[in-house]
């Protein structure tokens, strides 16, 4: 079959390529899945570029969300057959033709979600949907800072804030370029990280944030802090930039601002427990089977297309979310409802690459893909 390989640790995409690899047979309490669309992410940028606890071996085939229809089931499943349409967080593997999944980390697709939409529902969506409500406890009213606000994930959680019943949405971006992004996504406020984040997060929650969810390693903690209001909850969550993350505040700087610091992980939690990584997953794909949940997605032409969209990830240019389609067969039933906010969109990457002055060479896609 084929899937997208990564030879060895690389900062480019240079040691990326689609390959033949053996179908994968399911082991006890595991089912594999004929892949229908896989979702890209952050994440396999840093398992590409070799941080420590993302590719466990090498070559590496990455990809950790997939929809598509149950091919096998193995030993000791229940309620899980041959034919089902699922969607699946995938422990790496899930850019390919047939994956792997824990039948306790996935969750049948309703009839109105298209499998491209569902495709982005085990990691991102649901990791917005357990930030917000597992970890941030988000109250009635509560107001979220989110730092990195236009990604994959930064786009679905100001989509579920309003759905849960927070308050004010504020989303940081690193460039200017990227604040129409920030608003589209549905960020009330959308702010440049500059020295001027601070007063203008104050000002524009009229004092504190009660929530502040931020996947910027440390970098961005003192500044977390200084927006925080008194019982806020700060989640760190990622380090996009790879660098050594700094030590923790003080405990007199936690008790004295009156302010808690947590941490999240998914792949974490679908060791520890992996039913409440079901229940969200469950949850989130009800809320775009109701219509909802709006999220954006661009889909890319092929797996051909992968290793040039995580270079724009990379990059920090990407926007919004990507899904890749694999198969046509299973893909879309006749009955099936395609999904409005799901746009195929032919190979956004090499329209950049044609477009660039160094061909093959992504850039910032010079057309919004996502435009609903
Ligand atoms: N803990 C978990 O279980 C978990 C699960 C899913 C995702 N995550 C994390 O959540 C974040 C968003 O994931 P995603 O898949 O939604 O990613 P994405 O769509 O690629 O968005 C990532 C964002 O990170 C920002 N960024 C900051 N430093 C960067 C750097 N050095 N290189 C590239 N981008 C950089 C960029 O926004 P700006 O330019 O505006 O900063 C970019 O839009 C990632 O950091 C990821 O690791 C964590």
């Amino acid at each position: 079959m084929r899937a997208v390989v990564m030879t060895e640790p690389s900062q480019t995409s240079d040691r990326t390529e689609v390959g033949e690899v053996p179908v994968p047979r399911p082991g006890t309490g595991e089912v594999s899945i004929d892949v229908s669309a896989a979702g890209i992410n952050f994440i396999d940028v840093m398992a590409r570029r070799g941080d420590p606890g993302y590719a466990t071996s090498w070559p590496y085939v990455p990809g950790l969300e997939v929809a598509g229809t149950v091919r096998e089931v193995g030993h000791d499943v229940d309620g899980v057959s041959v034919g089902q349409r699922v969607a699946a967080f995938t422990a790496g593997g899930g850019l390919a033709e047939v994956a792997l999944a824990k039948a306790a980390l996935l969750a049948s697709v309703p009839e109105q979600v298209s499998l491209p939409m569902a495709a982005a529902a085990p990691l991102m969506l649901s990791t917005a949907l357990l930030l917000l409500t597992d970890v941030a406890h988000l109250q009635p009213g509560d107001s979220v800072l989110m730092q990195s606000a236009s990604g994959g994930v930064g786009s679905a959680v100001a989509q579920l804030i309003p759905l849960l019943g927070g308050g004010l949405r504020i989303g940081t971006v690193s460039t200017a370029t990227k604040l129409p992004d920030a608003q589209h996504s549905g960020w009330d406020v959308a702010l440049v990280r500059d020295d001027e984040l601070t007063e203008a997060t104050r000002a524009a929650a009229g004092g504190g944030v009660d929530v502040i969810l931020d996947p910027l390693g440390t970098t961005m903690l003192d500044g977390d802090l200084a927006v925080a209001a008194p019982s806020a909850r700060i989640v760190l969550f990622g380090n996009a930039g790879g660098g050594q993350p700094a030590p923790l505040p003080p405990l007199g700087r936690l008790i004295g601002g009156n302010v808690a610091i947590a941490g999240f992980s998914m792949s974490g939690l679908t060791a520890t427990a992996p039913e409440r990584v079901a229940r969200a997953l469950h949850r989130v794909l009800g809320l775009l089977a109701d219509d909802s949940l709006h999220v954006p997605v661009t889909e890319l032409g092929s797996l051909d297309d992968v290793a040039a969209t995580h270079q724009l990830l990379a990059d920090g240019h990407s926007r919004g979310k990507y899904v890749v389609p694999l198969t046509t067969k299973s893909w879309q039933p006749s009955t099936e409802r395609r999904d409005r906010s799901a746009r195929r969109h032919r190979s956004p990457v090499r329209q950049a690459a044609r477009a660039s002055r160094s061909p093959g060479r992504a850039r910032v896609v010079p057309v919004r893909p996502w435009s609903t």
